[in-house]
Formats: structure tokens, C-alpha cells, sequence
């Protein structure tokens, strides 16, 4: 059985990929399936949590227990999440946020036509992980215990993983090496977690739960 150590805890879990709209018909988006946010949120909730779960474009049957909220694209992920962060203890932002989206959203559907189309000119979309530890350095709110991501590296993952958990300013990064049909839409998942104490826990590859469950260990072990 799993230890009750997230009893009476509220915790904040994004999930799944964001949608940017180009027009009505059409979107960018990204691999993501959801599978490792709902891990984290079953395991949450059997650990004894109190689970808001953002999902953004997951197509997969709800966590029992959980208060499930859908989004679609960054901005209302952003949205969501600072809303439900109020009073939470721990947010884990396993989504995969587009980094930019289209400038404008066309309001009908785009027609083909003879000649190329134009281009889809992108914008930077605000990095909500960022803004969560921004928003606890500046202390106006409270803010949750623990902030925690997930990175997908290719390369130097280690390397890369401690720059972007500085820039990032959260407690855990959750380290991801993409690639030879690891990560995106499989039920293993293999990780390193950076902690900003200096920490470095290596999960082997295995199932999404284990590695949740491992997440969880060290967030329980932070929030004491
Ligand atoms: O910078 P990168 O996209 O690799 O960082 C991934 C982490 O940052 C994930 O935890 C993701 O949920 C979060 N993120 C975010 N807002 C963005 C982009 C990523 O919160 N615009």
C-alpha cells in the first residue's frame, strides 16, 4: 500500500499538451497524451491528496476524486492554474505549454488558395512555471511549498536540466531524455529529478506511476 503522506495536502497537477489555435478548424499542438499528469494525479489522490487536475486536451477517463478542469490552449491553462493555486501546498506543471502561439486567430476557416498562403506569424506565450516561482519570490499571495516541472531534454539533459530549473526558479525539475520512444504516448517514462538543494534522484525506466510515485516521495519529504 502507499503511504498516506499527502493527507489534508492540496495539490495542483497540469496535464496533457496546449492547443493554439489558428483558425476555427485548425491548431498547433504537441504529442503530449496526458498519461504521466494522470499518474501523478491517481497516485496523489491514493496518497491521500486533494487533487485539482488542469487537463489540456487529454483524452483519457477522469481520476476518481478529482476536480478535473479542461482547457485548451496556454492562456486558459495560465488561467486555470493561478486560480487553483490559491491555498494549494504543491503545484507539478507536467503539461507540455506551447511556447508561442499564433498573433491572431482567423475567424473563419482559411481558404485555399492558388498561391501559398501567408505565414502564421507566432507570439511567446507567458512560461506559467516561471511565473509560479516569480510570483512566490515576490511573496504578495502565498504561494505553494513546492513547485515542481517536467523538462524533455535530447541532449546534455543534466546540464540543461540545472539551467532550466535555475531560469525556472522551482523546487524540483522532473528531467526527461526524449527520444527512442520514451516519454510522449507510452505507459514508461524514465527520469532524473533536479532539486534546487543540489539534489539529483535518477528514476530507471518503468511505468509512469513509479516515476509519480517517486515525485511524490520527494515533495513529501519538502513539504516535511
Ligand atoms: O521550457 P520548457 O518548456 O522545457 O519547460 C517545461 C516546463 O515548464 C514544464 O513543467 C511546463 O509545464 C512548463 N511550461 C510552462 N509554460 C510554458 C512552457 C513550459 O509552465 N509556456
Amino acid at each position: 500500500g502507499r503511504p498516506a503522506d499527502l493527507a489534508g495536502r492540496r495539490v495542483v497537477i497540469s496535464a496533457g499538451g496546449t492547443r493554439e489555435a489558428i483558425d476555427p478548424v485548425r491548431f498547433i499542438g504537441n504529442r503530449s497524451s496526458g498519461l504521466q499528469g494522470y499518474a501523478l494525479a491517481r497516485t496523489a489522490l491514493a496518497r491521500g491528496a486533494e487533487v485539482t487536475l488542469v487537463a489540456a486536451n487529454v483524452a483519457l477517463p477522469d481520476p476518481a476524486g478529482a476536480e478535473v478542469i479542461r482547457v485548451e490552449s496556454a492562456l486558459e491553462l495560465r488561467a486555470a492554474v493561478l486560480e487553483a493555486v490559491e491555498g494549494a501546498d504543491v503545484v507539478v506543471m507536467a503539461a507540455a505549454v506551447a511556447d508561442f502561439r499564433p498573433a491572431a486567430r482567423s475567424g473563419s476557416k482559411i481558404k485555399k488558395t492558388a498561391a501559398d498562403p501567408d505565414a502564421i506569424h507566432l507570439v511567446k506565450n507567458p512560461d506559467i512555471l516561471a511565473e509560479l516561482g516569480e510570483r512566490r519570490r515576490e511573496g504578495l499571495k502565498p504561494s505553494p511549498a513546492v513547485i515542481a516541472g517536467f523538462a524533455a531534454e535530447t541532449d546534455d539533459v543534466l546540464a540543461n536540466g540545472r539551467a532550466k530549473l535555475a531560469r525556472k526558479g522551482c523546487d524540483l525539475l522532473v528531467v526527461n531524455q526524449v527520444g527512442e520512444n520514451l516519454a510522449f504516448g507510452t505507459p514508461d517514462n524514465a527520469a532524473v529529478v533536479l532539486s534546487a538543494d543540489g539534489g539529483r534522484t535518477d528514476i530507471p525506466r518503468g511505468p509512469k506511476e513509479a516515476l509519480a510515485d517517486t515525485v511524490w516521495d520527494l515533495v513529501a519529504a519538502r513539504l516535511g
